[in-house]
């Protein structure tokens, strides 16, 4: 048994070590995707195309899988005006992310921002709006087809309170809206394309999670397909929830029979400026705990950023003074929460090929004894509940060091 341990120990110094010299041979998508994750991902845009040095960290099989369009495929990008669609940048992003291997994520369909003026100011009717959005969803969706694994339908319909938020189409149609756009999705969509519902803040506003479990229920009920909550994920360092609670929030999503992903993961320093060396490190926790959530339920598809890199970032253009909010500074250094994203993830890999190498032998028994650190608890049930509580096996410090007793 002791050789046994040995060996164990040594897998997981082997996988820490191996991150640490160049070329590496992992990186956040081939260790999510290890994981069982579908994407590790990021939003793009047409203006990130002439940056060599983005573009090759984008195209790094090892490191990202997946697209999201920031802005391209949004209403006022994509039809301007009135039956006038624009497919030009949404297109050259979608052939980018097809030439790199890349799953597309596409955004959005319903959306109250950044819409056109001919949309928000016309005096629609129940009957002509309802129109306009079946047109919409028809002709955009029926344009990129099967290029699209997943479509944001309807986006951020929801106030913090759990009211419906006030928009053209919320004032004209009602509730009627959503399950109209998710009606039109399922009858123009391929049937493998996954619909979503996509919001912000459904982490941190009680009322409004709740509103959209209910949301989720009142389509299900009315036999309107929806198969994915798209939570954004925009985070502020020390304000991200617990693990604990970004798990409980995604399984009272799955819990309906529903996808879940991050869809739009950021972790904002409140005072960019000030950032301190403890908020630097805060901000590596709140990356990982998010990062584990997903991987623990097993629902959860991946993980895209809101960009990868701070060169790029919407959050200091939009909220003033915040910052600092991706894995990679605005020169490509790779931050501290990328090690520590990458880090869990190795971790977490390595007590995974390690278990299943110990119970793919013969039965043997295995327990923990050593009280390691509180917040690993959740790994050990993670590798119960995968290998059927046959063995558990503590992981100390990120994949450095495994303990394990026999019985
Ligand atoms: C797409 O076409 C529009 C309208 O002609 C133009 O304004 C825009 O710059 C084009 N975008 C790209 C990325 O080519
Ligand atoms: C809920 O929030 C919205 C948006 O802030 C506000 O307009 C509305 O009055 C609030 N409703 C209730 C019942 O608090
Ligand atoms: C934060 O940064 C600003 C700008 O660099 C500086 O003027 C201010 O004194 C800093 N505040 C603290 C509390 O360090
Ligand atoms: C885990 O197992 C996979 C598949 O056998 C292997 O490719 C990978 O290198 C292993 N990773 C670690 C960290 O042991
Ligand atoms: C089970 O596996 C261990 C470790 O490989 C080995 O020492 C032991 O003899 C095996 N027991 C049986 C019953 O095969």
């Amino acid at each position: 048994m002791r050789s046994l341990l040995l060996a164990i120990t040594l897998l997981a110094r082997t996988s820490t070590a191996q991150s640490n010299r160049e070329p590496p041979s992992t990186g956040l998508h081939s260790l999510f995707v290890s994981t069982g994750k579908l994407y590790f991902g990021t939003a793009t845009e047409t203006n990130n195309f002439d940056d060599a040095t983005y573009q090759n960290i984008l195209s790094n099989p090892l490191e990202f899988g997946q697209q999201t369009p920031e802005n391209s495929q949004k209403w006022g990008l994509i039809q301007p005006n009135p039956g006038g669609f624009t497919f030009n940048a949404s297109d050259q992003v979608a052939s980018l992310s097809e030439s790199y291997g890349h799953v597309l994520r596409c955004h959005t369909l319903t959306w109250h921002s950044q819409l056109p003026p001919f949309v928000s100011s016309t005096a629609w009717t129940p009957d002509t709006l309802r129109q306009l959005i079946t047109t919409h969803i028809t002709s955009v969706i029926s344009h990129f087809s099967s290029s699209c694994y997943a479509w944001d339908v309807v986006n951020e319909a929801l106030n913090e309170n759990g009211t419906f938020r006030n928009s053209v189409f919320f004032d004209v149609l009602g509730e009627e809206y959503i399950s109209l756009s998710f009606k039109v999705a399922s009858e123009v969509a391929p049937p493998e394309t996954k619909l979503y519902y996509n919001d912000f803040n459904l982490e941190t506003a009680p009322a409004k999670q709740t509103a959209a479990v209910d949301l989720v229920k009142s389509l299900q009920a009315r036999g309107v397909r929806i198969d994915g909550v798209g939570l954004q994920a925009h985070f502020t360092v020390g304000q991200t929830p617990s693990v604990e609670s970004l798990i409980t929030t995604l399984r009272r999503f799955t819990d309906l029979g529903v996808d879940v992903a991050w869809t739009e993961l950021d972790v904002s320093h409140e005072d960019v400026e000030n950032a301190s060396e403890l908020a630097v490190e805060q901000q590596a926790k709140d990356y990982v705990a998010a990062v584990r959530a997903c991987v623990e339920v097993d629902r959860c598809v991946g993980v895209t950023v809101w960009q990868f890199t701070d060169k790029y970032s919407w959050v200091p253009g939009t909220f003033p003074g915040k910052g600092g909010a991706c894995l990679w500074t605005e020169d490509y250094q790779r931050k501290p929460a990328y090690w520590a994203v990458k880090g869990f993830l190795e971790g977490w890999v390595a007590r995974k090929n390690a278990t299943e190498t110990l119970v793919g032998g013969n039965g043997t028994t295995v327990r923990t004894v050593a009280g390691g650190r509180g917040a690993l608890t959740g790994v050990i049930s993670g590798s119960e509940r995968l290998m059927g509580s046959l063995i558990n096996v503590q992981l100390v410090s990120f994949g450095v060091l495994l303990v394990l007793n026999m019985m």
